[in-house]
C-alpha cells in the first residue's frame, strides 16, 4: 500500500510534463548535482524528457563530458531538476554560461537550496518544481549516432553527451499560497 501512495506522488511530476517540456525549450530549467565530498553545482539544462519507463516516472538528461556537473552525476549517481520562477533569467543565464570549476555558483548568486527527500543532490527552494532524480542507467551518444548535419552543428569539438537515464524518486512544488 505505501509503495503505491509513493508512486502516485511521484507520478504526479507527469501531470506538470507541459510546463517542465516546455521551459525547457524556451528557458531551460537548473539541474543541481553533489560531489562525494559535498560541493553542490547547478546548471542549466536545454535537452531532456520527462515521461514513463517500466512503470515508473523517468527524466532523461544530456550532459556533454566537459561539464563539471557531468563529474558530479558520475561521482554520486543522481541530480535534481528545478523549474525556475520568472524572475531568474540571471541565474539561468548566469548557471549556462560558468561553470562550476571555477566558481561557485550556489554562493555566487545566492541561490537558496534545500535537503532533497531521496537523493543527494539539493534541491533549488525558489523553484516552482523539484524533481529528485536518481539515475538507473546512461547511455553515451557517439559520433555514429548522430545525423551528418548535426554533427558539425552540435559537436565540432567531439564533446558529446551522456544521456542519464533518472527515476523521478521525489517530486516537491514550491507552495505559493
Ligand atoms: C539555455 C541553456 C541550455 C543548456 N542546455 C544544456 C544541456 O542540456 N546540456 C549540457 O551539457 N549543457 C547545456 N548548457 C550549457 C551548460 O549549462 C553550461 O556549459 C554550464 O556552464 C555548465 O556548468 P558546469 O560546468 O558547472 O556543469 C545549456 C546552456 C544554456 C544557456
Amino acid at each position: 500500500m505505501l509503495i503505491s501512495i509513493n508512486m502516485s506522488k511521484n507520478f504526479k511530476a507527469l501531470e506538470f510534463s507541459t510546463i517542465i517540456n516546455n521551459t525547457l525549450h524556451e528557458r531551460g530549467l537548473l539541474l543541481a548535482s553533489i560531489g562525494e565530498e559535498g560541493s553542490a553545482n547547478v546548471m542549466t539544462i536545454g535537452w531532456g524528457h520527462i515521461g514513463v519507463l517500466w512503470r515508473k516516472p523517468f527524466f532523461i538528461a544530456y550532459i556533454r563530458h566537459s561539464r563539471y556537473s557531468h563529474s558530479l552525476i558520475e561521482q554520486v549517481g543522481d541530480f535534481t531538476v528545478n523549474v525556475p520562477p520568472n524572475d531568474f533569467e540571471n541565474v539561468l543565464e548566469f548557471c549556462g554560461t560558468k561553470s562550476g570549476r571555477y566558481v561557485d555558483k550556489i554562493k555566487e548568486l545566492g541561490l537558496k537550496t534545500k535537503r532533497s527527500t531521496n537523493v543527494r543532490s539539493p534541491s533549488l527552494s525558489e523553484c516552482l518544481i523539484n524533481l529528485e532524480c536518481k539515475v538507473v542507467f546512461k547511455k553515451e551518444i557517439e559520433e555514429k549516432d548522430v545525423p551528418l548535419n548535426d554533427r558539425s552543428k552540435f559537436y565540432p569539438n567531439d564533446d558529446y553527451h551522456t544521456c542519464y537515464f533518472a527515476e523521478i524518486v521525489g517530486f516537491d512544488l514550491r507552495d505559493t499560497r
